[in-house]
């Protein structure tokens, strides 16, 4: 089983970025993290951040095709991006959408996902942990659909 994890804009920030919401680990840090626990379970994992929407598209694209699931922290492009959207709804692969932060005790406009119609499921407010529950949950959905 081979999962790919894709992060977007601003998320190369972690660990300096607005601590008292995201925490303190680095991006490498919940990679290690997930890398780990994935290694653990016999599956094979790969981390990227973009802080641009069309190469995120390109990864979805393409990920569909190399990976057997996409765990998907869109960061701030989850609330705008159409062309994300799509590109999910274009693809057969299952893709989660993870957060870090508990998106609904935040602002309003991060109330509104354009990802999560597409997406198999939500996680999110779990700290780095969203990223090990997002791997537990990408195995689970693979793991009904067979
Ligand atoms: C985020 C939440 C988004 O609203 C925000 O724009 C981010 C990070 C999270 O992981 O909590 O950049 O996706």
């Amino acid at each position: 089983m081979k999962i790919l994890f894709l992060n977007g804009p601003n998320l190369n920030l972690l660990g300096d970025r607005e601590q008292l919401i995201y925490g303190a680990k680095t991006l490498a840090d919940i990679e290690e993290l997930v890398h780990k626990e994935a290694a653990g379970l016999g599956i094979e994992t790969e981390f990227r951040q973009t802080n641009y929407e069309g190469e995120l598209v390109d990864w979805i694209q393409q990920g569909a095709e190399s990976h057997d699931a996409i765990v998907l922290n869109a960061a701030a492009y989850t609330h705008t991006s159409i062309a994300i959207r799509d590109a999910i709804a274009a693809i057969l692969a299952p893709v989660i959408e993870v957060h870090i932060s508990n998106v609904y005790a935040r602002e309003g406009f991060r109330h509104k996902s354009m990802v999560s119609p597409v997406c198999s499921g939500v996680i999110a407010g779990f700290g780095a942990a969203s990223y090990l529950l997002g791997l537990r949950a990408a195995v689970a959905v693979l793991n009904s659909a067979k």
